[in-house]
């Protein structure tokens, strides 16, 4: 069965076609980065306009990439949610246009559910032409529930116990700042650039992780997160570094010392405390995620969402864990079709599609 996928929550149009839930045909991702990264973050109105410009060609490369025509799609998925109501119109819209005209089956999807997703795909490469989807789960084993998720991204951090398909309980959350909202946040304040999680990580590269004194916000006997704390901690050591540096303020914004790079100093200072941040970040994420992974007798950990894509948070994760750690590869991890697809496709195995008043959800919740 061959999915044809369209997400378009935030700033990224895509679209992808998945074939039985888990191998990859195509995987088209439109980025408006560029777009949006002098403004320091998403505008929305920019994103949707550019949704709408794009969409159309999107979906067609993700056909002729795929090597498919319409008639060999079987299933449109699409995100309905949560996300920018403004975004997330231009795919269901066009999702439900295509399912119309096609007389296709249509399933809206949840853009977090979608990011869990991304663990049971696997390259076209790797598979055996014509294998069948019981061959290729056994040559390519997926997830095995019960398994815990981590779903971190720009919106959200979640840890989430997964019994089977579609059966959610939401174990911990963020209290305030998601995990990915930090990392854009410090790299502001670093004067780092958009968006802030590639930006750190490649900073803290260079950096002491034990440099400076990061609080880690521990929230003892709860699975919850909090990470502005973190964030304000953040705000104050650069602020120190720059006066005993005497680093001018150079940037637009009263928070941010762009400008300041040329500065050999402030470079070795950012480094470190770029490294000193994520450290923090990824000790917590990763002690609470071991912590519930133990509690709950699962049998995997699963890592999504953007932040997923952190190098450190990986390695971390894998030394401190007793069981097996999956995480997708990183343009997996951030925003793209080919995940809506596989969720989709499980949702249409167990008799759950949409109808074509199917509106979007911008609060839309994983688990009630
Ligand atoms: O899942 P995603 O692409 O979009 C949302 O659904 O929000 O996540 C985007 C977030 C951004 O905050 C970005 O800074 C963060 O993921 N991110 C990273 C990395 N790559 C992306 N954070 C830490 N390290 C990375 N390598
Ligand atoms: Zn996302």
């Amino acid at each position: 069965m061959k999915v044809l996928a369209i997400e378009t929550s935030c700033d990224e149009t895509a679209a992808a076609v998945v074939a039985d839930g888990r191998v990859i045909l195509s995987n088209v991702v439109a980025s408006q980065i560029e777009i949006h990264a002098r403004y320091g973050g998403v505008v929305p109105e920019v994103a949707s306009r550019q949704h709408v410009a794009w969409i159309v060609p999107v979906v067609e490369k993700a056909l002729s990439e795929a090597e498919v025509t319409w008639h060999d799609i079987d299933l449109i998925a699409v995100t309905y949610g949560p996300g920018l109501a403004g975004s997330l119109l231009v795919g269901v819209n066009t999702a439900k246009a295509v399912a119309m005209a096609r007389r296709l089956p249509l399933v809206g999807v949840n853009h977090l559910e979608g990011h869990v997703y991304a663990n049971w795909l696997v390259e076209r490469s790797v598979v055996p032409p014509d294998a069948d989807p019981e061959t290729i789960d056994r040559l390519l084993p997926p997830p095995r529930f019960p398994v815990l998720c981590l779903i971190v991204s720009g919106g959200h951090s979640d840890l989430v116990l997964i019994e089977d398909h579609g059966v959610y309980r939401a174990l911990g959350h963020t209290r305030d700042d998601a995990a990915g909202e930090a990392f854009d946040k410090v790299a502001r304040i670093l004067g780092l650039g958009y968006p802030g999680g590639p930006a750190i990580q490649l900073a803290a590269a260079e950096g002491q992780p034990e440099a400076f004194p990061v609080p880690r916000a521990w929230l003892k006997d709860t699975f919850d997160f909090s990470f502005s704390g973190v964030k304000t901690a953040m705000l104050r050591l650069a602020n120190e570094c720059r006066a005993a540096e005497k680093v001018p303020l150079e940037g637009e914004g009263e928070n941010e010392v762009a400008g300041a790079e040329d500065h050999g100093v402030w470079r070795r200072c950012t480094a470190d405390l770029a490294a000193s941040f994520q450290e923090s970040v990824v000790d917590v994420l990763t002690g609470k995620t071991v912590d519930a992974a133990g509690k709950y007798a699962v049998k995997e950990i699963l890592l999504a969402g953007g932040v997923a894509a952190n190098k450190r948070l990986r390695e971390v994760m894998v030394a401190r864990s007793p069981i097996p750690v999956r995480f997708a590869r990183p343009s997996l991890c951030t925003d793209n079709a080919a995940m809506i697809a596989s969720a989709g496709y499980f949702h249409f195995q167990r008799g759950q599609t949409s109808s074509l008043d199917l509106d979007v959800c911008p609060n839309l919740r994983l688990v009630a």
